[in-house]
C-alpha cells in the first residue's frame, strides 16, 4: 500500500524509517573534520561496507565498537536523534542512501572523508526487487517484470539509480572522496579493506587488515547476521554474488538497460569500473 512510502522532494522513501522534519533538521547538520561519510544507493552492499568502518576504527582507537556507538544513517529516524549525533564519539560514520544533490551542503562543502560505493545496476536491481518483497516496510511488487519497470524509470525509494550515478559522476574527482565498487571488494576483500583504510589515514598491522577482511567475507556475516541485524539479517544478506541478474532478466531487459547504462556513462571512468 501506498502509505508505506513518503515524498520528500520528489523523491520516494519508505515512511518507517524516513520522516520530513528530519530531511529538514538535515540541512542544519554540523560536519567535523574527521566525520566519515558512506554514500550508496540502496542494495550497493551498505551494510558490508559499514561492517568494515566499524571494524577499522575499533582497530584504530583499539576498542570492541558496538555497530551504533559511532554509526549513524543519515536520513532514517527522527528529528530528535540530531541531539544524540552531536554527542557520538569521532570518528563518526554516515551512511547515506541519497543522491548527492540532497545531501546537506554542510557535507559536501566539507574535507570530510566520503566513500561512494557503486554496483552494477542489474545486480542492484534484482538485490532490491528481492529486497521489497521480503521488507515489510516496502511495498510487495507482483513480478519482476514490473518491477524492472519501476526500476528503469526510477518510481523506487531513493529514485533512478541512474540519476544517483549521473548526479556523483560530477565529484568524482575531489581529494577527499574515494571510490569503491561492489565488485572490485568483491574481487579482493583485503586489498579493498586495505584501500580504505589508507583513505582513511588509518595505520594499522597487515594482520589486522586481514583479519578484518575475513570477518567481511559473506559467509561470515551472514553467519553472525541475526545476532547482529535481528530478524533482518537473513534478508539483507541475500546471495552476495556477482552476476545473479544473470537468473532474472530477460534478453530484452539486459539490453534495455545497457543501453541507458551507455547512455549515462559512455567514456567515463566509473563507467569502465562497473563491470557486470
Ligand atoms: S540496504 O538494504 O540498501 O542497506 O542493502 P545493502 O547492504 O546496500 O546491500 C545488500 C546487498 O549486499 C550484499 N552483501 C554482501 N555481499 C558480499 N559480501 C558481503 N559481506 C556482503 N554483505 C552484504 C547482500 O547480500 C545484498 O546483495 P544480494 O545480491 O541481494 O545478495
Amino acid at each position: 500500500p501506498e502509505e508505506l512510502l513518503i515524498t520528500y522532494k520528489g523523491v520516494l522513501y519508505p515512511s518507517v524509517l524516513c520522516c520530513t522534519e528530519t530531511f529538514q533538521a538535515l540541512d542544519t547538520i554540523e560536519v567535523r573534520k574527521d566525520d566519515v561519510f558512506l554514500a550508496t544507493y540502496p542494495k550497493c552492499g551498505t551494510n558490508w561496507i559499514e561492517h568494515i568502518l566499524n571494524d577499522l576504527t575499533s582497530a584504530v582507537l583499539r576498542e570492541e565498537v558496538p555497530r551504533t556507538k559511532h554509526l549513524q544513517i543519515l536520513e532514517f529516524g527522527v528529528p530528535e536523534k540530531f541531539q544524540k549525533i552531536k554527542s557520538l564519539p569521532s570518528p563518526r560514520l554516515f551512511t547515506t542512501h541519497l543522491n548527492c544533490d540532497n545531501i546537506p551542503k554542510a557535507v559536501l562543502g566539507s574535507n570530510a572523508k566520503l566513500l561512494v560505493l557503486f554496483r552494477n545496476p542489474k545486480d542492484v536491481a534484482v538485490s532490491y526487487y528481492r529486497f521489497y518483497n521480503k521488507n515489510p516496510m516496502l511495498p510487495n511488487v507482483s513480478s519482476w517484470d514490473e518491477f524492472f519497470q519501476k526500476f528503469m524509470s526510477g518510481e523506487v525509494c531513493w529514485n533512478s539509480y541512474f540519476d544517483h550515478i549521473l548526479a556523483w559522476n560530477k565529484h568524482m574527482d575531489k581529494e577527499n572522496i574515494m571510490i569503491i565498487t561492489y565488485e572490485e571488494m568483491k574481487e579482493n576483500l583485503p586489498q579493498g579493506v586495505k584501500q580504505i583504510a589508507e583513505f582513511l589515514g588509518f595505520s594499522l598491522p597487515e594482520e589486522k587488515i586481514q583479519s578484518i577482511a575475513e570477518n567481511a567475507a559473506f559467509e561470515s556475516m551472514s553467519n553472525t547476521s541475526q545476532e547482529t541485524y535481528g530478524k533482518f539479517g537473513p534478508i539483507l544478506f541475500r546471495k552476495g554474488t556477482v552476476g545473479d541478474w544473470k537468473n532474472l532478466f530477460t534478453e530484452a531487459q539486459s539490453q534495455e538497460m545497457d543501453a541507458k547504462f551507455e547512455e549515462c556513462l559512455a567514456g567515463t571512468k566509473l563507467g569502465a569500473r562497473l563491470k557486470y
